[in-house]
C-alpha cells in the first residue's frame, strides 16, 4: 500500500467547475446502480481531468453522451484519469456499489437494513468518481429509486420535488438542493423508519419543517433532540442573526456510524446514542450531549456549509467555530460558569495531553497520511480555544461585528482559517498577524508568573514569561499572542481597579494582559496593601500556567475570587500539589500523609448551604487521571490510584455525616425534571454518594444498591451501577445482571452497562473486557460497542497500565482486528497508545513491542499507521 503524505504546501485551485451535478441512485438488495451526470467547465488551459475515486466498479463514463472507449481513460487505485477532454461538457458515468458490503461506514452503506451515507471527509470517492475536494461546490439534484415496501423513506439534500409510484412494487423520490455544497455535504438515506414532526417559524416568518427520524418504535425518544433543534434555531438568530435557509431540516438517527454527527446540508445523519434519549433511558450528561451535539450540527448550516473550507488542512475553520458556537449556546442554556470547568477539564484531559503526546499538531496542520486523523482535540477543543481568544480580545461585541464581516465578505465561498481571521481583526481595527501563530504552532505554551510587591512604592509588578515546548517537526517556538484575563482582589475579595497602561480594556469591559513577548512586565500602582493576583480568570486562553502562589493566595483565591472558574481552578492547583507529594509517598512506598488542611477546606465547602449545587459538585471534583498523567513525570498507574483513592477517602471520612445530609436532601426531588437546576442537585447528590462509597461501609452499599432498584431516572440508576460494578459488593452481579435483562434488545442503553464494568478500578478489570469482547450482545462491527467498551477501557488509565497484566497485547490484538474493517474506529483506539514516552522502562518496552507489532502488519490502514508510527520516532 502507498503511504503517502499530502502537504498544505501543495494546495492548488481546481482546474475544473462544476455547474450541477445530478445523481440517480438505484437501490437494490446486493448492488446499487449511480449515474452521476455533471456539467463541467475547465478553468486552467489543458488541463487533464483527474477525478477522486476509490474501490469502485465503473459501468460506463460518457462525455457528451458519447461512451468512452478503454484507451480513452485510465484507472489508478485512486483515479479516474481523462487525458483529453473539451473545454465545455457534460460527463455521465455509472458506478456500481456494494453498500451492504461496505463494512467502513464511509460512503454509502447499510445500517440495520437503513441506506445511509458519510461523505466527510472523502467518502464521496467511494460513491461515485468526482471533485471529492471542499472546494468545488456545485448545485445538487438526486433521485433515489428503490422496494416500496422496504424503503418507504427515501430523503435526501435540499427541498422534497416529488415522489412516483413506478406500479412495480418500487418508488422514486427527486430532491433538489438550491444551495452550492461540497460533496462531503452530500446525503442519502433509504429505509423503513419512524419520524416526529415539528414546525419552527424563522425571525422573517418562514415556516420551516422539522422532522426527526429513528427506528420505528423508538421515534417518540426523538423529542429532546427536536427541542434541542427549536433552541438552536433560535439561539443563533438572536446570537448571531443567522437564520435557516430551507423549507425542512431533518435528522435520522443510525446505529451504525463512526462519529457523534454529521451536518450534511438539510439532512443530519446522527448516531442513535446523540438523539434518543428519555429519562428512562438517558442520563442527565447524555441530554446535555445531545442538546449540544443538535446544536453543532445545526449551527454547521452557517459555519461549515454556507462558508465552506478550501481545503482539509482548513478543517478547524468549521470545527474550531463551529465548536465555540455549541459550547457558548450550552453556557447560555446551562449555566456560563459551570459548563467552561466543564469544557476546559475535557480540554485539558484531552488535547492537552494530545499535543504533548506523539500526534501533537497545529490546529492548523501542513501535513498528513489520512485527513480522517485530522478530526482531532487540537482541530476541534484548541480550535474553539483560539476563537474563544479572540473573542476575548476583542470583546463580545466586537466578536459579533467580525461574524458579521466574515459572512459578508465569505457566504458561499470555500476559505481558510487565515480569512476568518482577517475578517474578525478587520472591524474591530486589530492586528492578527502574531495572533496567527496559534493556528500554525503546536504544543501548549507554558506561561509562568512572577510576583514582587514593593510596599514602599505601594506597587506590584508581575513578570510574565512564556515558552512552548517542542512538538514533532516543530524543535523551535516563535511567542505568542496571549490573552490573560486578570483582575486584583482586595482583602475582602473585592476586584480594585486595575492602574497599569499595558492593560487592554475589550469590548465588554473586561481586563486583559496581552503577553506577546517572551517577557514582559507589568508594574500595578497605587496599591496600599498588597493585592491578590487572580490570573488567567475564565481560562482566557489555552495555557499551562507555572505559578508558585503561596498556598494563603491560593486558599484565598478558592474561596473569595469574584471569577467562578479561578474558584475551582484553583481548588485543582491545591489537590495537584498535595496529590503529587501522595504519588510520591505510594511510589516509595512510604505512609500516605493526607494535608489536614485541605481536608478542613473541602469540608467548609461541602458544608456551604449558599453555594450553588452544580458549582459545588465541580469544586468537589478532584483532577482526573488523564490530567495527573501529564503533570507527573512518569505515568505510574498504581500510585496514582493510590493517591487519589487516599484523598478521597480523608474527604469522605471526615465529612460522613454531611454528605449523607447532602444525599438525603436531594434524592429523589423531581427525579424526572429536566431542569438545569434539577441536573445540578442530582450531580451534587450522587457525587456525595460516589465519595461516601470510598468507605466500603456496608451501610452505604445498602444506600447505593437501593438507588439502583429505585432510580426514577438513568442518571440514578448508572450512578449506583457504576459504583457496584467498581466494587466487590455482594449486589454487583445481581444489579448487573438486571440491568443487562432491561436492555439487552436495546444497543444504545447496553453501551452503559459495556463501560461502567471497562471503567472500573478492579484488578480484574482485563478479564471483564475480554470476556466481554465474546458476550452476543457485543458486535466488534459497531463502532458504538466498540467505543464504549474497547476506547473506555484504553481511556481506563489505572488498568489500562497495570504492569501485573499486558493490557496492551490484547489492545493491539483488538486493534488489528477491527482496522480491516473499519480503519477510522481502529484509528481512534490508538491514542490509548499517547503516553508511551511516559511509562516507566518495563511498562514501556511491553507498549513499544506491540505497537511494533502493530505497524509491521503490511496491509495495516493508513489511519492507524500513521497515528502508531509517530510513536515510535
Ligand atoms: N463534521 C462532523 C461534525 O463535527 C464530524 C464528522 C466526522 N467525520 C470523520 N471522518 N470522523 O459534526
Ligand atoms: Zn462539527
Amino acid at each position: 500500500m502507498k503511504q503517502e503524505k499530502i502537504y498544505l504546501k501543495d494546495y492548488k485551485e481546481p482546474a475544473f467547475t462544476v455547474d450541477s451535478v445530478n445523481l440517480d441512485f438505484n437501490l437494490n438488495e446486493d448492488f446499487c446502480r449511480v449515474v452521476a451526470k455533471s456539467q463541467v467547465r475547465r478553468t486552467e488551459a489543458g488541463a487533464a481531468l483527474h477525478l477522486n475515486g476509490e474501490e469502485l466498479k465503473l459501468v460506463s463514463i460518457k462525455i457528451n453522451d458519447k461512451p468512452l472507449s478503454a484507451d480513452q481513460y485510465q484507472i489508478t487505485a485512486e483515479e479516474l484519469i481523462v487525458p483529453s477532454v473539451p473545454d465545455s461538457f457534460t460527463l455521465e458515468i455509472e458506478t456500481e456499489l456494494q453498500p451492504q458490503n461496505n463494512t467502513s461506514l464511509e460512503g454509502l452503506y447499510k445500517s440495520n437494513g437503513i441506506f445511509c451515507t458519510q461523505c466527510e471527509a472523502q467518502g464521496f470517492r467511494k460513491i461515485t468518481f468526482f471533485f471529492d475536494r471542499p472546494d468545488v461546490m456545485t448545485s445538487y439534484s438526486v433521485t433515489i429509486e428503490a422496494d416500496k415496501q422496504k424503503y418507504p423513506v427515501l430523503l435526501s439534500n435540499g427541498d422534497r420535488i416529488k415522489i412516483e409510484d413506478l406500479g412495480n412494487g418500487r418508488h422514486k423520490a427527486f430532491w433538489k438542493d438550491p444551495h452550492k455544497k461540497p460533496c462531503y455535504l452530500f446525503a442519502l438515506v433509504a429505509g423503513d423508519l419512524g419520524v416526529i414532526r415539528d414546525t419552527f417559524t424563522t425571525v422573517n416568518g418562514r415556516k420551516v419543517n422539522l422532522e426527526v427520524y429513528a427506528a420505528h418504535g423508538k421515534q417518540e425518544r426523538c423529542w429532546h433532540a427536536m427541542d434541542s433543534l427549536k433552541k438552536s434555531m433560535k439561539w443563533d438568530e438572536e446570537v448571531f442573526g443567522l437564520e435557516y435557509d430551507l423549507n425542512d431540516y431533518m435528522i435520522v438517527a443510525i446505529d451504525d456510524f463512526n462519529a457523534g454527527a454529521m451536518e450534511n446540508k438539510g439532512l443530519n445523519i446522527f448516531n442513535s446514542r446523540l438523539v434518543l434519549a428519555d429519562s428512562n433511558s438517558a442520563t442527565d450528561v447524555d441530554f446535555h450531549s445531545i442538546e449540544s451535539v443538535v446544536a453543532h450540527e445545526y449551527f454547521h448550516n452557517w459555519t461549515g456549509n454556507r462558508v465552506t473550507l478550501r481545503d482539509w488542512f482548513q478543517l478547524s475553520l468549521k470545527e474550531g467555530l463551529t465548536v465555540f458556537r455549541d459550547q457558548e449556546f450550552s453556557a447560555d442554556m446551562t449555566d456560563r460558569g459551570v459548563q467552561r470547568i466543564e469544557d476546559v477539564d475535557a480540554l485539558r484531559a484531552g488535547q492537552f495531553a494530545e499535543d504533548a503526546g506523539p500526534n501533537a499538531h497545529p490546529v492548523r496542520p501542513e501535513s498528513c497520511m489520512a485527513v480522517d486523523n485530522f478530526f482531532t482535540m487540537t482541530i476541534y477543543e484548541k480550535g474553539s480555544e483560539v476563537i474563544r481568544m479572540m473573542q476575548k480580545i476583542v470583546g463580545r461585541k466586537g466578536f459579533r461585528k467580525g461574524m458579521d464581516e466574515y459572512f459578508r465578505r465569505h457566504d458561499g465561498q470555500a476559505v481558510t482559517t487565515e480569512d476568518f481571521a482577517s475578517a474578525i481583526a478587520t472591524p474591530n481595527g486589530k492586528d492578527f498577524t502574531q495572533f496567527r501563530r496559534w493556528y500554525h504552532q503546536a504544543g501548549t505554551p507554558v506561561v509562568t508568573i512572577q510576583e514582587n510587591f514593593d510596599a514602599a512604592k505601594g506597587e506590584l509588578t508581575v513578570t510574565l514569561e512564556q515558552s512552548c515546548p517542542a512538538t514533532p517537526g516543530q524543535p523551535h517556538k516563535e511567542p505568542f499572542h496571549i490573552p490573560l484575563m486578570m483582575g486584583l482582589l482586595d482583602k475582602s475579595g473585592s476586584d480594585l481597579k486595575l492602574n497599569c497602561d499595558k492593560i487592554t480594556v475589550n469590548s465588554d469591559g473586561k481586563n486583559l494582559i496581552e503577553l506577546k513577548e517572551q517577557k514582559e512586565v507589568y508594574t500595578f500602582t497605587g496599591l496600599k496593601d498588597r493585592p491578590v493576583l487572580s490570573i488567567l480568570r475564565e481560562f482566557s486562553a489555552p495555557i499551562n500556567l507555572k505559578w508558585e502562589a503561596s498556598e494563603e493566595d491560593l486558599y484565598f483565591l478558592m474561596e473569595k475570587d469574584t471569577d467562578s472558574f479561578n474558584r475551582r481552578e484553583m481548588a485543582q492547583k491545591i489537590s495537584l500539589r498535595l496529590l503529587h507529594k501522595l504519588i510520591d509517598q505510594a511510589r516509595n512506598k512510604q505512609a500516605l500523609n493526607v494535608d489536614p488542611r485541605f481536608v478542613k477546606a473541602v469540608s467548609a465547602i461541602i458544608a456551604d448551604e449558599s453555594m450553588d449545587p452544580s458549582f459545588k459538585a465541580k469544586m468537589l471534583q478532584l483532577p482526573s487521571y488523564a490530567v495527573l498523567a501529564q503533570e507527573e513525570a512518569v505515568l505510574d498507574a498504581e500510585a496514582f490510584y493510590q493517591a487519589r483513592t487516599a484523598l478521597r477517602q480523608a474527604i469522605a471520612k471526615e465529612n460522613r455525616g454531611a454528605l449523607l445530609n447532602i444525599y438525603r436532601k436531594f434524592h429523589n426531588v423531581e427525579p424526572k425534571s429536566r431542569d438545569t437546576k434539577v441536573f445540578g442537585h442530582r450531580s451534587l447528590k450522587n457525587q456525595a454518594l460516589t465519595y461516601l462509597a470510598e468507605l466500603h461501609d456496608p451501610e452505604i452499599m445498602e444506600i447505593v444498591n437501593k438507588q439502583y432498584w429505585e432510580a426514577q431516572n438513568m442518571t440514578d440508576r448508572m450512578t449506583a451501577m457504576m459504583i457496584l460494578a467498581d466494587s466487590e459488593s455482594a449486589h454487583r452481579e445481581k444489579a448487573l445482571q438486571n440491568f443487562y435483562e432491561d436492555w439487552k434488545n436495546d444497543s444504545v442503553v447496553l453501551n452503559k452497562w459495556f463501560t461502567a464494568q471497562a471503567t472500573t478500578n478492579r484488578k480484574q478489570v482485563l478479564e471483564d473486557v475480554k470476556a466481554l469482547t465474546k458476550h452476543p450482545a457485543f458486535n466488534i462491527t459497531n463502532p458504538n460497542n466498540v467505543y464504549s467498551l474497547l476506547r473506555a477501557f484504553g481511556a481506563n488509565l489505572v488498568r489500562f497500565n497495570d504492569p501485573n497484566t499486558n493490557a496492551y497485547e490484547f489492545y493491539a490484538d483488538k486493534i488489528l482486528e477491527i482496522d480491516t474493517k473499519n480503519p477510522q474506529v481502529a484509528a481512534r483506539l490508538c491514542a490509548a497508545f499517547n503516553f508511551v514516552q511516559k511509562l516507566e522502562p518495563a511498562m514501556k518496552e511491553k507498549a513499544l513491542t506491540q505497537i511494533k507489532r502493530m505497524v509491521a502488519v503490511e496491509s495495516l490502514s493508513k489511519n492507524s499507521r500513521e497515528l502508531l508510527q509517530s510513536a515510535l520516532s
